[in-house]
């Protein structure tokens, strides 16, 4: 697909028919994730890629939140992608406290996109989840308890291919030339 259509295809899918995801679809994406850049290319990512549907279900609830009437479409999805962030390299932890920033967060959104792009690609829909009991996942996954995870990704067959209006500020609103305005 043209980058510019693939853009447009991808959006968040909330909903999921029950079609299982073929194994090199699901390498395909983790390919793309894994070809993304990151700080001093320390890539400081893992992915745990759930497909036991009782594990998948059970990390399901671990993201919904009935008060918060949030992510309650995740049980759908047959397959759920867990990010976590493993530790930078040596050059990217130093760049990380003299320019305050946690650069391994950034390559861990990147990658994300990289996988959703290529998810959009092969006809899948997905849905980054940063809302979830962290601790849940980590227990139900058997990732130590000082690692993060910073993200989840559902991956599946979206129910309809139809695809949505982005909601998105002006480019007025976000794009000044030469000078920050
Ligand atoms: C870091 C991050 C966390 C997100 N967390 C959730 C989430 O927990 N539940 C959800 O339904 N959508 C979540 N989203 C999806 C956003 O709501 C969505 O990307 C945004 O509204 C734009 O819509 P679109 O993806 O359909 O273009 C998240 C997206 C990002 C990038």
């Amino acid at each position: 697909m043209d980058f510019d259509k693939l853009v447009q295809r991808r959006q968040s899918v909330r909903g999921y028919t029950p079609q299982l995801v073929e194994k090199e679809k699901i390498e395909a994406c983790l390919e793309a994730a894994r070809l993304a850049p990151s700080a001093c290319n320390a890539q400081p990512w893992h992915f745990v890629v759930v497909t036991d549907a009782a594990l998948k279900n059970a990390i399901a609830d671990a993201t919904a939140s009935r008060t918060l009437n949030m992510n309650h479409f995740t049980k759908q999805a047959p397959v759920h992608i867990v990010m976590v962030r493993e530790s930078k390299n040596f050059n990217s932890s130093v760049g990380s406290v003299l320019k305050e920033k946690n650069y391994a967060m950034y390559d861990i959104g990147i990658a994300a996109a990289h996988l959703c792009l290529q998810a959009a690609d092969l006809g899948l829909g997905t849905c980054i989840l940063g809302w979830f009991n962290e601790k849940k996942v980590r227990e139900l996954i058997g990732v130590p308890r000082g690692k993060r995870i910073d993200l989840i990704i559902t991956l599946g067959y979206p129910t309809t291919n139809e695809v949505r209006p982005k909601v998105r500020k002006t480019t007025e609103e976000i794009v000044s030339y030469n000078s920050y305005k």
